[in-house]
């Protein structure tokens, strides 16, 4: 929240003389002095600021001060220059309304130091940027040249200005700067030729002469050393505290940012060490025929620097200094100048040369700060000039100043009481008239066109004739002694004929702020401001630009026979122009006071701040604030600041502020006739009751604060006492749980003991009890076990009798109980359970099946026989179908371990299994014999080399047969070959082939059923192997030759299969007859197994032995 303050708020004495109760000068005075003591250098008149000069610098103008006043009320804080420079900018600013700032004081009250405050504060608040912070820093760098070039030191001040300055700074809409005017007003160029003792010519020749380098001061044709220089004093040439070296850099520097070019200051430099060449011009008399004294230049050495430096033909200029030429009309008249009227023409020439360069420094600074843009500006003037001034001996200079304070005054009471009476207007307060001093008066004896002193002064200078001072004091006696404000020995007047304070040749007049004795010589001469047109003639002619323009009249193209104005003439005029122009803006007063005139910090001279108060009208300008009313507040701070008076109003009011103030007013019970309501501003007319209610509320703060103090310290207390009582909450709480704890500890232990002894009682009971039991029942079941022996046997005997009939009736009782028992029990099972339990138990029988399975499986070999038992009756068919398929697959798999030739073995012996098996007894021993084919080895043995190459193919089968003979029945041994398309027979012993007999010619083969190796090749009937008949054969390896044969006529596509016949009697056709051939079971003879006999001519005869 803002915390709103007011000046009103720690106040040393009262920082606004209009709330000084009572009035009057001495507490004026003390309230002042009690400020200033205080370090309180700023105090109010409602809105015109008192600054004392505090002499030494104080911390209140930092940075942060610049943000405290920054947008606040006038009178929320404590006076300030700054609150003054921030009300006059923000109204300018937000209000679009011109403002100009005054400030008056005499010489070394501190109005420079204020202007640069007021300055440097704008500065600071309003807008940023490269263009605008330029704007500015030409505005504050315009100060220093104009200081270096119009202030001086005098014994008032260090730093004296020694011209009037009016500044109108103009901003844009926004409150940015945009440049400047400057206007300066009479400055003291009596200075630059002769200075009071202890004081100082213009700064800027004390800071050329230390600051330039060697290099310029030759250029310049000038000497360091200040003694050479009849215009500057010596007697206070160095200034404490003042480095004017540096100083020169300093305006050196500021000339530059301001924007003079270097060919420009040059010439300025020129100009013033033309200046002090000048015054070292001195001029010695020369006796003329004629008699008068002419004066001639001494030493003509610093005449013609000067002219060097100027440009200046030195003749000319000489010549200037000896005589004077009037013109008249048509003629003009050469006069000689004696001695003193060539110093008068030096001195003369050498002011003009340097007020007039200081005016075009304003004029060319001026050039350089003009706002830019063509629009409409928003100005702030500050206005810096000197003030009132009572010397002892006062002359035209301090004339003119007080006229233009008197005009300030007037401008002053004008806009304050117009400002008042709008403000009375604008809050609908009734205006009561003011009685004040109006100096309109004094302002017409010195202005006035007709009998004003200047009018009178610049008649004398025109008339033709002798005019001196006197005639023009003599002249003031007869025209103003009759005005009130006039007062002189020789008037009329006989008021003043004995009056020994007022001299003869002065006259005195009564200013605003005092009597103000002037006398009168030099009057005339000053404000005649003569420069002989000689010496203005020999500038213009210089070949030198800046003085060309500094003398335009000595132009001889454009001469000029009227006079000049004069001084006073322009004075008038231009005090004129600048009240006119202050008359249409807000005007912000600041009045400086000097509290002692040592130049000392902490001393506060009474009779001077006095004198101060009283010549700057300090007491009048506060009857005029204070006539209508004291003071005055918005209704809002108002209520802010007092609500607390009224119970009603505090702590919150909620209608209208006004309304507030009036509840609070009629509840204090002021008198109504000391405030009015305006519109927006309650109106309170004696300081009196305003102390009243700052009085009220003061206490009121006290209570509220002990209040305040009260309730705080209750809270604070009570907090403390909540805090203590909540930690004793916590405290108790732990503690009783901690005790809790313990208790709970102790009991549960306690019953775990009592417990723990009443169970092992009732255990050791229930013990007792239950073996009591045990014995009862082992006894019983002893009584019983008899008892039910007697009672079986009984049943037994009488069961065995019965049992034949009761069989019967036992079984059907049986089923019948079954039946009921599962009708009953039916119902507690699920109707699929047994289903489940049937298929689960099926399941897991089959998976242990299946893993015993898995576990006992036989060897790989086809022929082993074994196979693993079967466990469950109901799994026969599986287990046989397992055992089939588990032998299927060996198989298989041992079939594929087969190479081609084993193949080819295996199925030979397949086809003798199809061929023979259980056909044929011989067939099982021949099972296991390996079908070998070629038992002869034909191709490697030497003995069949012969019979070897007879048979060309390759040979399948070859073998020892026997032939057996029909005739009786023996066998001749025969070698069998066996090839792929015959049957060749050979002799054994000399391999002679004995017959060959193409395999297409035999029809079939014929064996027994029995265990002999004989069979039969019966040949085609016709062909040419059947010639010889068909061959009964006896061989082991009969099973092989046999299959071997079929296995080829199989084979052979061009040829029929072979016929295997397989019968205990077959017939046999040898050469013309046919042979049956029966086998009979026989006995086995002489190791010789078979035996063949012919049993007629039709039969022969085998007989087998029988096999075991
Ligand atoms: N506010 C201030 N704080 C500190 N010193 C100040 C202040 N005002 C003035 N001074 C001191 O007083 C001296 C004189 O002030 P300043 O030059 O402003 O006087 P002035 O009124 O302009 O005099 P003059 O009429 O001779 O020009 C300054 O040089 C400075 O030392
Ligand atoms: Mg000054």
């Amino acid at each position: 929240m803002e915390v709103k303050t007011s000046l009103l708020d720690n106040m040393i004495g009262v920082g606004d003389m209009v709330l000084l109760e009572p009035l009057s000068e001495d507490s004026f005075l003390e309230n002042l002095r009690n400020r200033f003591d205080h370090n309180e250098i700023y105090t109010y008149i409602g809105s015109v600021v008192i600054s004392m000069n505090p002499y030494r610098s104080l911390p209140i103008y930092t940075p942060e001060k610049v943000e405290d006043y920054r947008n606040r009320n006038f009178y929320e804080l404590s006076p300030h220059i700054y609150a003054l420079a921030d009300e006059a900018y923000r109204s300018l600013r937000d209000q679009d309304k011109d403002q100009c700032i005054l400030i008056t004081g005499e010489s070394g009250a501190g109005k420079t130091e204020a202007s640069k405050l007021v300055m440097s504060y704008v500065a600071a608040v309003c807008g940023k940027g490269q263009e605008v912070n330029k704007v500015k820093e030409q505005l504050l760098q315009s100060n220093p040249v104009l200081e270096a070039f119009g202030n001086a030191k005098t014994v008032r001040n260090d730093n004296s200005s020694r011209f009037g300055k009016y500044m109108d700074i103009e901003f844009d809409f926004k409150g940015d700067p945009l440049g400047g005017v400057i206007s300066n007003y009479l400055l003291e160029k009596s200075r630059v030729v002769k200075q009071p003792r202890g004081e100082r010519n213009f700064h800027v020749f004390y800071q050329l002469l230390s600051g330039a380098s060697d290099d310029t001061l030759r250029k310049l044709k000038l000497d360091r050393d200040f003694s050479k220089y009849n215009y500057l004093s010596l007697d206070s040439a160095v200034v404490n505290g003042l480095d004017d070296a540096a100083n020169f850099r300093t305006v050196r520097n500021a000339m530059q940012i301001v924007g003079f070019m270097e060919d420009e200051v040059q010439s300025v430099l020129e100009l013033v060490a033309a200046v002090l060449k000048l015054g070292n011009i001195e001029f010695k008399p020369e006796s003329r025929c004629n008699g008068t004294d002419e004066s001639r230049v001494k030493d003509k050495n610093d005449l013609k620097e000067m002219c060097e430096l100027l440009g200046i033909e030195q003749s000319v200029l000489e010549r200037a200094f000896s005589y004077r030429t009037v013109e008249a009309k048509l003629e003009k008249v050469s006069t000689t100048l004696n001695v003193a009227q060539a110093y008068y023409a030096r001195d003369a020439l050498a002011k003009n040369l340097y007020s007039r360069l200081f005016s075009w420094l304003v004029t060319r600074i001026n050039e350089s700060i003009k706002a830019q843009a063509k629009t409409r500006h928003k100005v702030m003037g500050v206005l810096d000039i000197y003030g009132f001034e009572i010397f002892e001996d006062n002359s035209f200079e301090q004339f003119i100043i007080n006229y233009c304070n008197e005009k300030l005054q007037q401008i002053f009471i004008e806009l304050t009481l117009r400002e008042e009476q709008e403000e009375y207007v604008r809050e609908g307060i009734e205006w009561t008239n003011i009685e004040y001093f109006n100096n309109a008066v004094i302002c017409d004896l010195i202005e006035n066109n007709q009998n004003g002193i200047l009018a009178m002064l610049d008649e004398e200078c025109l008339r033709p004739g002798t005019v001196t001072d006197e005639t023009f004091l003599d002249k003031l006696n007869t025209i103003c002694a009759e005005h009130q404000h006039f007062e002189s020995r020789l008037s009329k007047n006989s008021k003043f004929l004995t009056d020994h304070s007022l001299p003869h040749n002065c006259f005195r007049i009564q200013h605003y702020a005092g009597k103000v004795l002037y006398r009168a010589e030099g009057f005339v001469d000053k404000n005649n401001d003569l420069l002989y047109r000689d010496l203005s003639q020999a500038m213009y002619k210089a070949n030198h630009s800046l003085i060309k323009q500094l003398f335009p009249e000595g132009n001889p193209g454009k001469v000029n026979l009227k006079r000049p104005p004069t001084a006073g003439f322009q004075f008038k005029a231009s005090v004129g122009t600048l009240m006119r122009n202050l008359q249409t803006k807000n005007p912000n007063y600041i009045r400086c006071i000097k509290p002692n005139d040592k130049k000392a910090s902490h001393i506060f001279t009474e009779s001077l701040v006095r004198h101060q108060v009283r010549y700057l009208g300090l007491m009048e300008n506060v009857r005029v604030r204070r006539a209508g009313y004291a003071f005055r507040q918005a209704y809002e701070p108002c209520l802010e600041r007092y609500k607390m008076l009224c119970k009603k109003t505090w702590p919150h009011w909620r209608g209208p502020a006004r309304e507030g103030v009036e509840v609070l007013m009629s509840d204090l019970q002021v008198p109504t006739e000391e405030f009015s309501y305006g519109r927006s501003k309650i109106f309170i007319r004696n300081p009196r009751t305003l102390f009243f209610l700052e009085e009220r509320r003061r206490q009121c703060l006290q209570d509220l604060a002990t209040l305040i103090q009260k309730i705080y310290r209750g809270w604070k207390c009570r907090s403390h006492f909540l805090l203590l009582k909540k930690s004793q909450i916590v405290v108790a709480a732990w503690y009783r749980r901690y005790a809790q704890q313990k208790k709970y500890q102790k009991i549960k232990s306690a019953t775990t003991v009592v417990q723990s002894y009443t169970r092992g009682w009732q255990a050791r009971k229930l013990l007792r009890e239950l073996k009591y039991q045990k014995r009862c029942e082992e006894a019983a079941t002893t009584i019983a076990a008899y008892w039910h022996g007697t009672q079986a046997r009984r049943e037994l005997r009488r069961l065995k009798e019965e049992a034949r009939r009761k069989h019967a009736v036992a079984v059907i009782w049986a089923y019948w109980q079954g039946l009921k028992v599962r009708r009953e029990y039916r119902k507690f099972f699920r109707a699929n359970a047994g289903k489940k339990i049937y298929e689960f138990t099926i399941q897991r029988i089959m998976q242990k099946y299946f893993l015993g399975l898995k576990r006992d499986l036989p060897s790989m070999s086809p022929i082993d026989k074994s196979w693993p038992s079967r466990p469950y009756l109901f799994l026969d068919g599986v287990h046989t179908e397992l055992r089939r398929i588990f032998h299927l697959w060996r198989c298989k798999k041992y079939r594929s371990t087969f190479t081609e030739e084993k193949k080819a073995v295996y199925e030979e012996k397949l086809e003798a299994s199809e061929i023979f098996k259980d056909k044929k007894a011989l067939y099982p021993s021949s099972v296991s014999q390996p079908f070998k084919g070629d038992y002869l080895e034909i191709r490697k043995n030497p003995k069949y080399q012969k019979l070897n190459s007879a048979v060309e193919e390759k040979v399948l089968l070859a073998d020892v047969v026997n032939k057996i003979n029909r005739a009786n029945g023996k066998g001749t041994a025969r070698i069998f070959l066996l090839t792929k398309n015959s049957v060749v027979l050979a002799d054994q012993k000399t391999g002679q082939v004995k017959a060959s007999v193409p395999l297409p010619d035999l029809t079939s083969v014929s064996v027994s059923t029995q265990s002999d190796g004989f069979f039969a090749l019966k040949l085609k009937e016709g062909s040419a192997s059947a010639v010889k008949g068909d061959f009964l054969l006896s061989s082991e390896h009969l099973i092989e030759i046999i299959t071997k044969l079929h296995h080829i006529g199989s084979t052979a596509a061009d040829r029929e299969q072979l016929n295997v016949d397989i019968s205990d009697e077959f017939l046999v056709q040898f050469k013309q007859d046919k042979v049956c051939v029966k086998f009979i079971q026989g006995v086995a003879k002489n190791g010789n197994s078979v035996s063949c006999k012919r049993k007629n001519n039709r039969l022969l005869e085998v007989s087998v032995p029988a096999t075991a």
